[in-house]
């Protein structure tokens, strides 16, 4: 009776459901292996946390921060943008604390757009993005993400009437662990520049990236008209305490901070204080967060291949895409895959439309379990079949 509209728009999640089919196999008794949620298992980096610590001691941080407080976090996420991606922002109007790039961008969208604007987004994407266009009111217009292109977008093939107000991008890309170089982001902001449009670049993976590869900034493309989120949940393994930065546009910046000041009273001091520790920590410790991943990444995909999926080897992120051989509903498949196996995994379906045939490995456990989860697909692969529906 008092959901409003815009509250009956947020679609549901799938992940209740692989959460409650988790449950029916640990009460059969199975060892579950949940690989279905992108949440490091790995602890924060200590000096982040001695900085919490520290903080709780000191009276000064029980108060209500202010936008005033948030200037060394602010100005460690410029030093980190230009040290990292060469990138220089201005800590005082080109840069804002976020309490996760999650909380960011439903409250970009909504200092960025008026109801009914269009947003183009990802298929498939992370899910969250559906709600926050919903909570924003906007007509959301999916951008097809393909295997053929390398996962990304075709900017060509929008209709040249659509006028979006916003295009969101994610590189690394949750769902497909796909990456784009700077060249792809020099093109997406001249597009968006020449139809009145805001890039939205969520970059939580910046840092998680193998091999040779790093990831580029969408900023490098310039500040006018381009924004990017950036988390400290994934390199920094800080996922539960809620804090990030957004970076770019100053006008953009400026419309979130009044619409955050209306909504929030920024983070808790201390752990903008560990956050900003985390931020002036030396960039080895992403390269052994991303390591981690590359171990682990490694241990999955010939194994799935033994299987006979077709699985690309990513290059960064903390996801396996996987193209299972004849699915046709991913969602069953991944439920009765959880009753049966213990094996938890995200269905490709939740991700969008084009997610259908895939599933989603999150790289959270070590090598050994991931071992363990693709010995027990291949033997339940003749069961699973016969009894998808
Ligand atoms: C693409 C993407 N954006 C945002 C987030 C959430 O980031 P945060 O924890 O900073 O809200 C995630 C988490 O999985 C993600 O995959």
């Amino acid at each position: 009776m008092w959901a409003s509209q815009r509250a009956g728009a947020v679609p549901d999640s799938i992940f209740g459901r692989m959460n409650a089919a988790a449950g029916r196999a640990r009460a059969a008794g199975l060892e579950v292996i949940d690989l279905s949620i992108g949440s490091s298992d790995q602890p924060p980096p200590e000096a982040a946390l001695a900085a919490l610590r520290e903080a709780t001691r000191d009276p000064d941080t029980y108060r209500y921060p202010l936008f005033s407080d948030t200037a060394p976090l602010r100005e460690a996420a410029a030093a980190y943008l230009a040290r990292r991606f060469g990138v220089t922002v201005d800590p005082d109007t080109e840069v804002l604390p976020l309490i996760g790039a999650q909380e960011g961008l439903a409250h970009l969208l909504m200092a960025v757009t008026d109801p009914g604007d269009t947003l183009l987004l990802p298929d498939p994407c992370y899910p969250p993005y559906l709600g926050a266009a919903a909570v924003a009111s906007l007509r959301a217009v999916p951008l097809p993400l393909r295997s053929e292109h390398g996962f990304l977008p075709d900017l060509d093939a929008v209709p040249g009437d659509l006028a979006p107000r916003a295009l969101l991008l994610n590189y690394p890309n949750n769902p497909t662990s796909a990456v784009a170089d700077g060249a792809f982001f020099t093109r997406a902001a001249a597009w968006c520049r020449a139809r009145g449009t805001l890039l939205i670049h969520d970059h939580p993976y910046a840092e998680l990236t193998f091999g040779g590869y790093r990831a580029p900034s969408a900023l490098g493309a310039g500040l006018e008209g381009v924004v990017e989120l950036h988390s400290l949940s994934k390199t920094h393994h800080l996922g539960g305490f809620r804090v990030g930065f957004a970076a770019g546009d100053a006008g953009a910046i400026a419309a979130l901070a009044r619409v955050k000041g209306a909504v929030d009273f920024h983070a808790y001091l201390g752990i903008q204080r560990a956050a900003t520790v985390a931020l002036g920590l030396p960039d080895a410790l992403g390269r052994a967060a991303a390591q981690t991943f590359e171990e682990r990444r490694d241990a999955l995909v010939p194994a799935l291949r033994e299987l006979g999926w077709e699985v690309a080897t990513p290059q960064a992120s903390m996801y396996v895409w996987a193209r299972v051989p004849g699915l046709e509903d991913s969602v069953a498949y991944a439920v009765r895959l959880a009753e049966d196996t213990g094996v938890v995994l995200s269905p490709g379906r939740a991700f969008g439309m084009l997610g259908e045939g895939f599933v989603r490995f999150a790289l959270v456990q070590p090598p050994i379990q991931l071992a363990e989860a693709a010995r027990r697909l291949g033997q339940g692969r003749s069961v699973r079949h016969g009894r998808q529906s």
